[in-house]
């Protein structure tokens, strides 16, 4: 049995303490792959540090909508040397986030803008943060183009089965996080049964957003099992073909294919 996650944070403070432990309890649960997504130059580096100790981990560099308030066209360069480097898979995180109010909308967008264009000009994929932005996220993707030039993620997806079904017939792919176990989670159950298993990943984004039974205690990938587990519930399925599936998607989307 393999599992895929599609997206955690192994590079941050919260795991320097037992980060080897940590990742020896995720191959143990089943974890075969991680992507580990930049969110600034620093993490992008770290990321990429993670991906040459680790074979299994890869890495996604980029700078996600709060930090692009600190980007330069300079610092746009140092992603694209880094885009380059051996087991970098996708540009990420990168979008637009109108819950935090830190960084203005049109900073965010003009660097969305450009990361999407590095990533067409790389032709790499992209995993997409849109918190409470969906309407301009994805006016953005279309203006540039990027459903009918690179494939698209969007990471720990919290848009309608509406919305899903729009993005689904433009190719798009969709990364479901421990959310998914929330009780007061409403959209679920329409937003799992919306999208194929052809689309969909599946991601701790830890440290953040930890799974039921764990929510509230810092989240690891080991814990993608709850969440592959809850959508084999969700779709009537095994836990292992969610699990097998979304591995051959995860691979299919960001082009490891080993
Ligand atoms: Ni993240």
């Amino acid at each position: 049995m393999m599992l895929f996650d599609s997206h955690a944070h192994l590079d941050v403070e919260e795991f320097n303490d037992d980060r080897e432990e940590m990742m020896k309890a995720a191959q143990e649960a089943g974890v075969s792959y991680v992507v580990n997504p930049g969110v600034d130059l620093e993490t992008s580096l770290g990321a990429i540090e993670m991906a040459k100790k680790y074979p299994w981990v890869y890495a996604m560099v980029g700078y996600y909508p709060q930090e692009t308030r600190f980007m330069t066209y300079e610092l746009l360069e140092k992603i694209e040397e880094l885009a380059k480097e051996p087991k970098v898979v996708a540009i990420g995180e990168i979008g637009l986030d109108y819950y935090w109010e830190d960084t203005p909308h049109d900073v965010q967008q003009k660097w969305f803008r450009e990361q999407i264009r590095l990533a067409e000009k790389l032709d790499m994929p992209i995993a997409i943060h849109d918190r409470e932005a969906h309407g301009d996220v994805v006016q953005i993707l279309k203006e540039e183009k990027a459903f009918d030039r690179i494939r698209v993620l969007m990471h720990c997806y919290s848009g309608s089965a509406e919305m899903a079904k729009e993005l689904l017939k433009l190719g798009c792919y969709f990364s479901i996080s421990g959310v998914v176990t929330y009780k007061n989670n409403k959209k679920a159950q329409g937003v799992i049964d919306a999208i194929p298993l052809d689309h969909m990943c599946i991601e701790t984004d830890s440290p953040y957003l930890t799974p039921v039974p764990f929510r509230g205690k810092r989240n690891d990938p080991s814990k993608v099992v709850y969440t592959a587990r809850k959508i084999a519930e969700m779709k009537g399925i095994s836990f292992e073909e969610v699990a097998s599936a979304t591995c051959d998607t995860a691979k299919r989307f960001y082009g490891i294919d080993q």
